[in-house]
């Protein structure tokens, strides 16, 4: 691919507009859709904004690894899948050359542009987000297997990265299904979050459209600790946590993806009013779990561990043998998980709440969901409360260095 001429350097857009001696230069890159990348006497320069250190409640955007993976999670997320309306993948670059600058302004709380004040057409920036901090504001960007196909760059997809095969009980629906691109963006403030996805969008304006989105929430108790899902259980007690289990479970070792991850993501609706008829005991047995304490059945505090293995004296399984825990734990894999409540309002046909849970889990590779999701199978005590109705996979590009720009190392394996 023509990778056009590059000069090397940081350019802030201050400067830029020097280079070019053009003062309402603004204007024409809002109007040609250029952005991040443009041509400054001959050469392709992208605009390079660094991390503010000063911003309240700011996540860095640039390191090793993406924010949103290892990033504690936030309160809420407004998670989108686009899918592209080009075809080559310069078009691909360009669009994560624009999306880059904008991206650090908006994890810095700033605006997604500088030039706003042009009351003579429509300000850069939405404006939503006027007066709130960054709020810990993380945007996780992935590239789902369809995208590949389309930018006929098939020969640079990672093997796995493959749609998820059909899993017994799945009845998934094409509308929250797949995608070519995701953005997570997840902050402590839900307009935060959408004003994030809502101008990234914006600006790439007849390249990608949304395919499907959906905002979801997590509430932490007073004092922190693992948030409760709408069945009242803490969830995402046992994850990876030290820097040895992220790189066993989490980030790729090798090829363009180095440093990255798959994110796979599973709308899962939770019947919630089957569970209210449920009794305690049950709920529990389900889970392997108590409720209160989220404690493993058999044991006293939420992080004591426990063996599978165990009997009662009756010859029975302490953590049942058909529970969630003890299927999950069963397969041997493991996972990150870093997922969201959702509630859309009611199910049309059934009046039933349209609510559950916006799954998402980062891992090495996609067979480690795959055998979970496999060991759970037909057996899992809490299939009889919950319904797929929504999958896609992304991978998850490296993090960004200063001076370079999203999906960087997909580039340079073209
Ligand atoms: C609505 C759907 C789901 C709900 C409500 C749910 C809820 C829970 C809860 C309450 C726990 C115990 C606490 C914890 O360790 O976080 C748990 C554990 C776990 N879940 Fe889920 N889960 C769901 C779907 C899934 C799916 C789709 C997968 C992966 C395919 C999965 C994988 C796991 C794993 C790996 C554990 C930890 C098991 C261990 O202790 O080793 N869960 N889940």
């Amino acid at each position: 691919m023509n990778e056009g001429k590059w000069l090397n350097k940081k350019v802030s857009r201050r400067e830029m507009l020097k280079m070019t001696g053009v003062g309402v230069v603004g204007v024409a890159i809002g109007a040609t859709g250029l952005g991040g990348a443009m041509k400054v006497m001959g050469y392709d320069v992208l605009e390079v904004v660094s991390d503010n250190p000063l911003s309240k409640n700011k996540v860095n955007f640039y390191g090793k690894y993406q924010s949103g993976i290892a990033t504690p999670a936030q309160k809420h997320v407004y998670f989108a899948s686009l899918n592209v309306l080009f075809d080559t993948p310069e078009k691909l670059k360009q669009l994560f050359q624009k999306w880059t600058p904008m991206i650090v302004r908006l994890m810095n709380g700033e605006q997604i542009d500088e030039m706003s004040s042009n009351s003579y057409v429509p300000p850069v920036d939405t404006g939503e987000a006027e007066g709130l901090n960054a709020n810990n504001l993380t945007i996780t960007v992935g590239v789902g297997p369809s995208l590949f196909k389309k930018l006929n760059i098939e020969h640079i997809k990672p093997k796995e990265l493959e749609d998820l095969p059909h899993f017994p009980k799945d009845q998934l629906q094409e509308a929250y299904t797949g995608g070519d691109i995701c953005i997570q963006a997840c902050a402590d403030d839900p307009q935060v979050a959408f004003h994030a996805v809502r101008n990234l969008v914006r600006q790439a304006s007849g390249q990608v459209v949304i395919h499907w989105a959906q905002a979801g929430f997590n509430s932490f108790p007073e004092g922190g600790g693992t948030p409760r899902n709408l069945f009242a259980f803490k969830d995402g007690t046992v994850n990876p946590k030290t820097d040895e289990e992220f790189k066993e479970v989490v980030w790729c070792d090798s090829g363009w993806m180095k440093n990255g991850t798959y994110l796979i993501v599973r709308k899962i609706q939770m019947h919630l009013e089957t569970w209210d008829r449920t009794s305690l005991k049950d709920q529990e047995t389900t889970f392997g779990r108590y409720r209160d304490s989220g404690a493993p059945i058999g044991k006293m505090d939420e992080f004591d561990d426990f063996d599978i293995e165990e009997k009662d004296e009756n010859g029975n399984y302490i953590i049942p043998e058909i529970s969630h825990v003890h299927l999950a734990r069963k397969s041997g894999a493991k996972i990150l998980r870093r997922s969201f409540s959702y509630a859309s309002g009611i199910v049309d046909k059934t009046g039933a709440h349209d609510a559950g849970l916006l799954f998402i889990s980062f891992q090495k590779s996609p067979k480690q969901f795959i055998t979970i999701q496999n060991s759970l199978g037909r057996m899992d005590k809490l299939n009889e409360y919950i319904t797929h109705r929504g999958s896609a996979i992304f991978a998850c590009f490296p993090g960004v260095k200063e001076g370079g720009y999203l999906g960087e190392t997909l580039f340079k394996a073209l």
